[in-house]
């Protein structure tokens, strides 16, 4: 899948429009979206809590890999399909597509040099095109109230926003 951001993205140092590919991932994939994580983002942000000290240890970086290899890449545990967001083809983050039921759930994450620049709503712009090409009912995702990148990108979307404790739930109908 393919899209632009408009402006200056990363990799597009004199303003002109990024082009922004979401690649399947794969073992190749897995090892730039790492190398993206550990540059740019923090590890509570893109994976579960893992114990022990702060930042990129050694457990964490082979418990993102374990991760992503159980939930995508294995097909006997796999329950979602994930993709790298290569903007200018450098891995920025990843996006993912789970089904539950008649939905399918939404998730995204960027290192920190990619945020704010647009990048977010047109990969959220590819993944609801790819979600449109199941049969799916419902397009949904969550959040923290906090996060008003993320609530601000569903709500753009024209996803319905409702907020119960420390979680938003966002939910846009893909047919009527
Ligand atoms: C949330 C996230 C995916 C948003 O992507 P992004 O590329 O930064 O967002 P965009 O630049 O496309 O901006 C989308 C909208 O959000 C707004 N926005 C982005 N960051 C914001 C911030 N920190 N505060 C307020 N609004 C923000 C933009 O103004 C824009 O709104 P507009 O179109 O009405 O002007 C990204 O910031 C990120 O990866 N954050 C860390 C991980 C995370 O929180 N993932 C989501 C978990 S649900």
């Amino acid at each position: 899948m393919r899209g632009v951001a408009p402006g200056t993205a990363p990799g597009s140092p004199c303003g002109g429009p990024a082009l922004i590919t979401l690649v399947p991932l794969d073992e190749p994939a897995l090892a730039r979206l790492l190398d993206a994580a550990v540059a740019g983002a923090d590890p509570l942000e893109v994976m579960p809590p893992v114990t022990g000290p702060p930042g990129w240890t050694a457990a964490r970086r082979a418990a993102f890999l374990a991760f992503h290899r159980g939930r995508s890449l294995d097909p006997s545990t796999a329950v979602e399909r994930t993709w790298v967001v290569d903007v200018d083809s450098a891995a920025v983050g990843a996006a993912r597509l789970e089904r539950h039921g008649d939905a399918v759930e939404a998730g995204l994450w960027l290192s920190r040099a990619a945020r704010g620049r647009g990048v977010g709503r047109e990969v959220t712009r590819l993944l609801l095109a790819e979600a449109r090409t199941s049969d799916a009912a419902r397009f949904i995702a969550s959040t923290t109230p906090d996060n008003h990148g993320a609530r601000s990108l569903l709500a753009g979307l024209g996803a319905v926003l409702t907020t119960e404790g420390d979680e938003v739930a966002a939910v846009l109908r893909l047919r009527p």
